[in-house]
């Protein structure tokens, strides 16, 4: 069993560690652990094929995203210190489900990431309206990480293999379309990403996603 932490107990047991990789394993649930790791390696493949600058930057947001599943809801409610990253209105009235995006981003920025990789962990969920080359990274390699075993998995890695901004359309439409289903608020971000990302490329996402929707 592992211990329940609130906010300052997480973001202390991550600065102990020796390193964020051996402190995520001491927080993260096995398959939660597993998924963050693999995020990351192919993360970092794709920081190096796409010209990111700061691989070790996206490696760490990418180990990161999640990291805010692991606070229950209250400990969500209870942060007092955003480290800069506070919830929106609809991501408060959301829950756990989006306030995962900003907890991780407050962690992010109290471990020592950059901006720039606090940015890419609080807007993972979502998406923005101006998406940085790291949020994109993240997204895409949220949904096509090798230990995803779900039926839409390998048709994520195939989105990948056309485009960084198909991976991200196809992932986005995917969770759109699961919130409509089950009758959830959608975040407006959501919606601007896929404006962001064009009407084609989004086409192509719904075409590819309509089997699993
Ligand atoms: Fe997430
Ligand atoms: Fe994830």
């Amino acid at each position: 069993m592992r211990p329940r932490y609130d906010f300052e107990g997480l973001v202390g047991a991550l600065n102990r560690a020796a390193n964020l990789t051996s402190g995520l394993r001491l927080i993260m649930l096995e398959a939660q652990r597993r998924h963050g790791e693999a995020a990351s390696d192919l993360a970092a493949d794709l920081a190096a094929r796409y010209g990111h600058p700061d691989a070790d930057t996206v490696r760490q947001a990418a180990l990161l995203h999640d990291v805010g599943r692991t606070l229950d809801l209250a400990a969500l409610k209870g942060i007092t210190n955003w480290h800069g990253w506070p919830p929106d209105d609809d991501e408060w009235a959301a829950g756990a489900n989006l306030l995962h995006g900003p907890a991780g981003a407050a962690v992010a920025r109290a471990v020592g990431l950059s901006a720039e990789g606090a940015a890419a962990v609080r807007y993972h969920v979502t998406g923005r309206s101006e998406l940085a080359l790291a949020d994109k990274i993240i997204m895409a390699a949220d949904a096509a990480e090798g230990t995803r075993r779900y039926a839409w998995a390998p048709t994520a890695r195939e989105a990948l293999a056309v485009s960084l901004e198909l991976a991200v359309a196809f992932w986005i439409v995917l969770k759109v379309e699961r919130v409509r289903a089950a009758g959830l608020a959608l975040h407006p971000r959501s919606s601007q990403t896929l404006e962001a990302l064009g009407a084609d490329v989004v086409a192509e996402a719904r075409r590819l996603a309509n089997p699993f929707l």
